[in-house]
This record gives C-alpha cells, sequence and structure tokens, in this order.
C-alpha cells in the first residue's frame, strides 16, 4: 500500500512539472495573446477577452512550445505561433459552440448565447484571421500551409459530425474520420510549426507532426469520455451534451453494437433524444457506462499514447528536462484515462 501511495506522488509530481515549465518559461503568452486580440469593436473585443480571460489550458501552444525547445528554440521566436495556435483553437471553439448550441464554455456563458449565432460566427472568423495575420508575421510558407490545410480539415471534420448526428450505424472508422479532422490534425500541426521554427530536421519535423497528432486523437477520445462521465462544474461544460446533441463517441458506438437488450434500449434511447425528448438523457448515459464501452474506449486511447512513445525514442535531449516534460504529458493523459475507465 505504501508503495502505492509512494508511487502516485511521484507520479503526480512528474506531471506537474510539464506543467510548471510551461509556466514559468511561457508566462508572457497571456500578455500577448491579450494584446493581439484587441479591436476598436466593443463585441469583437469583449467576447474574445471574456474567451481568453475565461481559462483554457493553452494546450496547443504549449505543445509547439516544447515541441521547439527540443531543438533550442527561443521563446521571442516562437510567440507569434503560440498565439496563433490557441487563437485557431479557440476560434474553432466559438463555431463549435454555435454548432453545438452550447451554453457554457471555459465555465462562462458562450460567445453564442451572450451575443447571438451570427455575432458568434464573426467572432470565430476574426479570432481564425487575427491568428493567421500573426502566421503570415512568422515569414515561413510550411508554417502557412500547414495550418491553412489544418483549417480546411477542420471545417471538414465539423461538417461531417453535424452529417452524423445520431446516426447509428455510422462505422468506427467514421468517428476517426471526424476526430482526425476536428481534433488531432491541430495538435499535429501545433507541434509540427514549432519544430519548424525551431528549426529541426526534416525527420524531426515529421516526428514531432505524428507525436502530436496521436496525442490529439488520444485527447478526443478522453475528452469524449469525459463528456459522458465528469460533472458540469469540473467540465466547465454541460454533461452529456454530445448524446443530446447526437454526436455519437466511440464509447457509445460501442455501446450501441453489443447487440444485447442494453443495446436494444439505448438505441431507443438516442431515437427519443433526436426527437427532442431529453428526459431519456440518464437511462442513456448509465446504459453507455454500463456497457464497457468507457474501458474499450480507453483502450484505442492507449494505442494512440504508445504510438507517440514510440516517436520520442528518436527526440534529442539537449535541455534534458524538455523531452522528459514531452514524456509526462503523455503519463498525464494515461493516468486520466485510466481513472475515467476505471471508475466505470
Ligand atoms: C476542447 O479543447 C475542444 C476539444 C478539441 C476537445 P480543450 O479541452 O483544449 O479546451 P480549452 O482550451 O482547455 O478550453
Ligand atoms: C471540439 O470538439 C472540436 C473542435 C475542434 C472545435 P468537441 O465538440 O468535443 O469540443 P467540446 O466538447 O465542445 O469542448
Ligand atoms: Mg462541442
Ligand atoms: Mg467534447
Amino acid at each position: 500500500m505504501k508503495k502505492l501511495l509512494n508511487r502516485k506522488t511521484t507520479e503526480q509530481k512528474l506531471s506537474a512539472k510539464w506543467r510548471r515549465i510551461v509556466k514559468q518559461e511561457l508566462g508572457c503568452l497571456e500578455g500577448y495573446l491579450r494584446e493581439v486580440i484587441t479591436s476598436e469593436d466593443v463585441v469583437l473585443k469583449n467576447a474574445a477577452l471574456g474567451l481568453i480571460e475565461a481559462g483554457g489550458k493553452r494546450l496547443r501552444p504549449a505543445l509547439a512550445y516544447l515541441a521547439a525547445r527540443l531543438w533550442e528554440a527561443r521563446v521571442e521566436d516562437l510567440l507569434p505561433l503560440l498565439a496563433a495556435l490557441e487563437l485557431i483553437h479557440t476560434g474553432s471553439l466559438v463555431h463549435d459552440d454555435i454548432i453545438d448550441e452550447a451554453k457554457l464554455r471555459r465555465g462562462q456563458p458562450t460567445v453564442n448565447h451572450v451575443y447571438g449565432d451570427s455575432a458568434a460566427l464573426y467572432v470565430g472568423d476574426y479570432l481564425i484571421g487575427r491568428a493567421m495575420e500573426l502566421i503570415a508575421v512568422c515569414q515561413d510558407e510550411r508554417l502557412d500551409l500547414s495550418l491553412n490545410r489544418t483549417i480546411l480539415q477542420m471545417c471538414l471534420g465539423e461538417l461531417k459530425q453535424e452529417r452524423d448526428f445520431f446516426r447509428q450505424e455510422q462505422s468506427y472508422r467514421d468517428y476517426f474520420n471526424r476526430i482526425r479532422r476536428k481534433t488531432a490534425l491541430l495538435f499535429a500541426g501545433s507541434c509540427e510549426c514549432g519544430a519548424i521554427l525551431a528549426k529541426a530536421p526534416a525527420a524531426g519535423v515529421d516526428s514531432l507532426w505524428r507525436w502530436g497528432y496521436n496525442l490529439g486523437l488520444a485527447f478526443q477520445i478522453i475528452d469524449d469520455m469525459l463528456d459522458l462521465t465528469a460533472d458540469e462544474k469540473t467540465l466547465g461544460k454541460p454533461t452529456g451534451n454530445d448524446l443530446r446533441q447526437g454526436n455519437l463517441s466511440l464509447a457509445v458506438l460501442y455501446a450501441i453494437r453489443q447487440g444485447d437488450e442494453a443495446a436494444a434500449c439505448l438505441a431507443e434511447n438516442i431515437n427519443a433524444l433526436k426527437k427532442g425528448d431529453e428526459t431519456v438523457l440518464p437511462q442513456a448515459l448509465t446504459l453507455v457506462r454500463q456497457s464497457g464501452g468507457l474501458r474499450f474506449a480507453a483502450q484505442t486511447a492507449n494505442r494512440f499514447l504508445q504510438n507517440c512513445e514510440r516517436e520520442q525514442k528518436n527526440w534529442p535531449n539537449p535541455a534534458g528536462y524538455i523531452r522528459q516534460a514531452l514524456a509526462e504529458v503523455l503519463q498525464e493523459f494515461r493516468e486520466q484515462m485510466q481513472k475515467l475507465a476505471g471508475d466505470f
């Protein structure tokens, strides 16, 4: 027991370390972000500032930063890219909340809820437009190309998601296609662009792309698991929103495929949700949690994390602690996922 406790404490310390590095070395990002999103237009300014000040994990800039530090890049040279990544992400969330008709984001009322859908559409566009302006400052067309392509794919992913709403016969492949586009490619692009700006060799850039891509797939699977399990206060957004919306994630697709009585009942619940009957949501969530779908999702995410681990073996380790910090990110994801699957 003591051994177990000791291990847990060590793991927690390890997990916290990468965040400490990012916090200490990347403190200037917050002020920079606030500066670059100011606008003369009151709605644009308040909505964008409100979102940035509401928090967010800043995961994409953190990953790009760590990736670039593997090749000893300086933070001053990275700031426009890092801010751009956060703005692309934030803009995509504003658009996503319109599609999802979401009311809560980062613990605050969404832009669509406060200002309406059309204003939110422009706020999202504004943030992504600002991001592209910042990328242009970096004067490297590989960055333009990578992030423009990523944005394009994100659009396709969100469109596909809407088309797949409530489509129970969709395949796992459909699911992976969606999350690849809407999430994994921006993780991949973030790590890739960090490595490009750090003047990493081509093999290093490619490896960071693959690492980010696999991490992004695992990240979206975990986010989808959280939607089925966590409470609204922890999430900063409502629980079960994906299912209510008809966005069928991996655990749900697994549960539907079990061919037993519970699966048939879940299928009926999903049809009822499609017709707007939200009273069945608690039962549907329970059926998914009891189906073993969360374990299945965790195993799948774990395979992606193993792919990440393989990439790390060939990275340089000049600053000593940076490669370790990136490994700790994986460890943190793994712990979170095991907890989510283990609780059910
Ligand atoms: C939410 O991303 C959207 C997904 C891709 C699942 P984050 O969980 O990184 O959101 P913030 O930036 O921390 O709010
Ligand atoms: C967000 O995915 C995808 C984007 C890239 C916009 P989700 O729909 O799962 O994100 P949340 O759960 O609303 O944060
Ligand atoms: Mg959403
Ligand atoms: Mg989600």
